[in-house]
C-alpha cells in the first residue's frame, strides 16, 4: 500500500490549527485506516456479498436483489458487511473526535487570528439577521459536531477549523495539499472543454471554507467572484483563509443558495461543489432556479456530487448509500437517486442545454493529489457533474 499521507506536503495558512505531535500522528493513522478499508476491506465486503449474502438473500426470497434496498438487506445481514460499517462510522467519529480535541483547546486562538484578518474588511460581507436553513442547524451533518452553523463563542471558527485540518484524515492528500481538487478540476475541465470561455462573474454557491473556491478566482483573475454560504462560522474561516493565501478578491456572502442577492443574467459561471447532496429536497429546484436566473446568455453551471445511482448494480449503490444510512447525511439517498438533467429541465434550462460529465482533480506538482487505486465507494478526487450551457444571446451555444 503506498503512503497516502505526509504532514509535510500539507498546505499551510494562518487559520490552519496548530497540531502536536501526537495530533498528526493520529490523523495519519486515521488516514491510512481509511485507505486500509477502503483497499484492503472492501474487497472481502464485495467477495461476501457475490459468495454469501446474496446467496442468503436468495434462500429467503426466491431471487436475487435486484434493488438497493434488497442489496442493503442482503448486506446488512452478513458480518463482513457489518464489520465493514462500524469501522467506518467509528473512524468517522474518531476523525471527528480528533478534529474537535486540535480545535477546542485553541478556539479562543483561532477566534482572534480570524477576527485580526476580516475587522474592516468590506468583502466579508456577514448578516446577522440571516437564519440559515433548518436542514443545516437540525443535524450535526456527516457527524460533525455542531454542523457548519454552530457558534459557541464569538465570533466562533472551531467548526470549520475542524473541517479543515481534519478532512487530512479522512481524505489523505488525495485532494491536494489545500483539498482544492475540485476547484482545480473545473479549471481544467473549462479548458478543455470551453476554451474560449472568460468569465466576467462567477458565483459559487455553498462554498464552505473556500477550498474550491481558490483555484477558481485564482484561475480567472478578471472575475467578480460571489462565494455565497449560509453559515457565519464557514465564512470567517474562508475570508481570512483566502487572505492568508493572498486571495482578496473574493467576495463572501452569508446568503441561502435558494435566494443569492445578484442581479438576473449577471453571472457566466455559476457552480456547486458537493453542496446539493447536503441541501434538502425542497431547496434542489430553487438553487437550480437561481442558477438559471443568474446565467447570461453563454453561461455555464456545473454540479459536482458522487455520481448518481441510475443504471449502478444494485451492490454499488447499496455500499455507495451507505452515508445516507450511517453518516448522518439526510439527503444523501434522495439526492442520488434524483435525475438532475431532468431536475435542471423542470428549473429552468432547455433540453439542449444540458449535459453531463466528469471532473477529476488534477495532479499536484509532486504528485500529492495521486489517485487512490481502489474505488472506496465515496472518497476519490473524482466527481460526476451535471451541467448546463445557456445558449448564446442569438439562441447558438455561445
Ligand atoms: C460539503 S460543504 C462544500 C463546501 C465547498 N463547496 C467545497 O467544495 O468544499 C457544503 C456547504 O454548503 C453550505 N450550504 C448548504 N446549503 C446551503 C444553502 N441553501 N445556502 C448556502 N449555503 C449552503 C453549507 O453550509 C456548507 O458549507
Amino acid at each position: 500500500m503506498n503512503t497516502p499521507f505526509r504532514w509535510s506536503a500539507i498546505g499551510r495558512h494562518a487559520l490552519l490549527p496548530e497540531t502536536t505531535h501526537d495530533e498528526r500522528a493520529r490523523f495519519d493513522a486515521i488516514a491510512h485506516f481509511v485507505r486500509f478499508l477502503a483497499e484492503g476491506v472492501t474487497p472481502t465486503v464485495k467477495t461476501a456479498y457475490d459468495r454469501r449474502a446474496s446467496e442468503a438473500y436468495r434462500r429467503t426470497h426466491g431471487a436475487d436483489p435486484s434493488s438497493r434496498e434488497e442489496a442493503a438487506a442482503a448486506l446488512e445481514a452478513d458480518p463482513s458487511y457489518q464489520a465493514w460499517s462500524a469501522l467506518r462510522r467509528s473512524l468517522m467519529e474518531n476523525r471527528q473526535l480528533a478534529g474537535r480535541m486540535v480545535v477546542l483547546r485553541q478556539a479562543d486562538a483561532l477566534a482572534a487570528k480570524a477576527r485580526e484578518l476580516n475587522t474592516g474588511q468590506a468583502r466579508l460581507r456577514l448578516d446577522p439577521a440571516f437564519t440559515p436553513p433548518r436542514y443545516l442547524s437540525a443535524i450535526d451533518i456527516h457527524c460533525m459536531p455542531g454542523g457548519y452553523v454552530t457558534e459557541r463563542m464569538p465570533d466562533d471558527v472551531t467548526g470549520p477549523a475542524n473541517l479543515d485540518v481534519g478532512l487530512y484524515g479522512t481524505v489523505g492528500g488525495s485532494m491536494g495539499p489545500y483539498h482544492d481538487g475540485a476547484g482545480r478540476g473545473i479549471v481544467e475541465w473549462l479548458r478543455q472543454n470551453a476554451p474560449d470561455f472568460v468569465p466576467r462573474r462567477i458565483v459559487d454557491l455553498g462554498a464552505g471554507v473556500g477550498h474550491n473556491t481558490l483555484p477558481v478566482a485564482q484561475a480567472f483573475p478578471q472575475a467578480e467572484y460571489f462565494a455565497i454560504e449560509a453559515a457565519a462560522p464557514m465564512l470567517r474561516y474562508a475570508h481570512a483563509r483566502a487572505l492568508s493565501l493572498g486571495v482578496d478578491r473574493v467576495n463572501w456572502i452569508q446568503a441561502d443558495a435558494t435566494d443569492v442577492p445578484l442581479e438576473s443574467g449577471s453571472a457566466d459561471l455559476v457552480f456547486t461543489s458537493m453542496v446539493l447532496h447536503e441541501t434538502s429536497r425542497a431547496a434542489l429546484p430553487r438553487i437550480f432556479r437561481e442558477c438559471a436566473r443568474l446565467l447570461r446568455p453563454g453561461g455555464i453551471t456545473l454540479h459536482l456530487e458522487q455520481p448518481p445511482y441510475r443504471g449502478r448494480p444494485p451492490f454499488e449503490q447499496a455500499m455507495r448509500d451507505w452515508d445516507g444510512r450511517y453518516n448522518n447525511e439526510p439527503f444523501w439517498s434522495g439526492l442520488h437517486e434524483t435525475n438532475l438533467p431532468a431536475e435542471l429541465v423542470a428549473s429552468g434550462f432547455a433540453p439542449e442545454e444540458i449535459f453531463e460529465t466528469q471532473i477529476i482533480a488534477p495532479p499536484v506538482d509532486g504528485g500529492a493529489a495521486a489517485e487512490r487505486k481502489m474505488e472506496d465507494f465515496g472518497r476519490t478526487p473524482r466527481w460526476y457533474v451535471a451541467g448546463a450551457r445557456r445558449r448564446g444571446a442569438d439562441g447558438s451555444r455561445a
